[in-house]
């Protein structure tokens, strides 16, 4: 999309326009905003057995060094959630966080399977989401929908089982995604279940190129047919698809400090977004799982913005991204870009 206009803002006022600017967040997982407090309150009124003794304790265990050692934390954090009520409350706690943040659409992975290994029926995880989101369209002014994730550590088999458990709630997610562990895990492995959502209509997006090599993110679009990429970052390293993706627009949700917090980048400074949005990228910022990387939408663009040096110009990029890349109708686009236009103008 071409730009309207170059956006002049004095370099003192940056950060505060970064906080203020509207925006829409791609990349979040809903059990990743799941914060220590809200895993103890969960445990207790639960009775479910967790191994860190206090708050302090679970957070003082949030030192990652790839992708894994995350995840073994992040799924035993989600086994406190048993009820509609914790999913509708975890879901909220995020929103209302959102919202502070001035992000004004949100498009929320879930990931179901991590709960119904556990027992918990997917009309209690869907419900309790969806009821958050919709209490946040008048309650917080947040536009919120989901997004069902397919967990890639486990079969396409299972990914077909839990696309047919969640048949009877299709109206209440917009589309299918696929995370968990990357390397080993080619999407490949989930051509068909891909190809039966998309019959279903529904948005198709997987994370790829997070640790796993760029052939991973060329296999998402040609096999799987996704619609954005999450993450994509490795994608620097290959020439002909970073053509293919900037002709195609085809929008990266890139997730700062969840790259940084996981090793994916040694510092902040090292990130590759900049070599991103030059590159014509439909690149985007969001915070992934902001409970356990140190920071929720702003964080990641305060921080991304002071280690790199990136400007006004490349705010105003973003956010429009991420209005351009999301899953709302045109109409809706525009009056988000207007309010992006609105926003700086008032800065200059
Ligand atoms: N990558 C893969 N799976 C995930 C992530 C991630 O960053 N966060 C939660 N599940
Ligand atoms: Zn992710």
């Amino acid at each position: 999309m071409a730009k309207t206009k170059d956006w002049n803002v004095a370099a003192e006022r940056l950060p505060e326009l970064l906080r203020r600017m509207p925006k829409a967040e791609l990349h979040i997982h809903i059990e990743g905003s799941l914060e220590p407090e809200l895993i103890f309150a969960m445990a207790a009124r639960n009775r479910v057995a967790i191994p860190y003794s206090s708050v302090e304790e679970l957070r003082s265990a949030y030192a990652f060094s790839n992708l894994q050692s995350f995840l073994d934390i992040y799924y035993a954090g989600a086994s406190v959630l048993q009820t509609e009520a914790d999913f509708r409350d975890m879901a909220w706690a995020y929103l209302e966080r959102a919202a502070a943040d001035n992000v004004v659409h949100a498009e929320i992975f879930f990931d179901p399977q991590t709960h119904t290994v556990r027992g918990v029926d997917m009309g209690i995880v869907i419900n309790g989401l969806h009821r958050a989101c919709t209490e946040a369209r008048d309650a917080l002014g947040v536009d919120a929908s989901l997004i069902l994730c397919f967990l890639r550590h486990l079969s396409e088999q299972e990914a077909f089982e839990t696309l047919e458990a969640a048949m009877p709630y299709l109206g209440k997610f917009i589309g299918v995604g696929l995370d968990s562990s990357e390397l080993g895990h080619p999407p490949e492995k989930f051509a068909k279940v891909f190809a039966r959502c998309r019959e279903l209509g529904l948005h198709l997006v997987a994370h790829a190129g997070e640790e796993g090599p760029p052939a991973y993110v060329w296999a998402a679009l040609d096999v799987l047919k996704v619609e954005r990429i999450d993450h994509g970052v490795q994608s620097t390293k290959d020439t002909a698809l970073m053509k293919r993706l900037a002709q195609d627009r085809i929008p990266l949700t890139v997730c700062p400090l969840s790259n940084l917090k996981l090793c994916v980048f040694p510092q902040l400074a090292q990130h590759n977004l900049r070599e991103l949005l030059d590159a014509g990228l439909v690149a985007t910022v969001n915070s992934d799982d902001p409970a356990y990387f140190g920071g929720y939408m702003n964080e990641n663009f305060l921080q991304t913005f002071a280690a790199t040096g990136l400007g006004a110009q490349h705010a105003w990029q973003l956010a429009r991204n991420s209005f351009d890349a999301s899953f709302i109708d045109a109409a809706q686009k525009r009056r988000y870009a207007d309010l992006l236009d609105a926003t700086f103008a008032a800065f200059e």
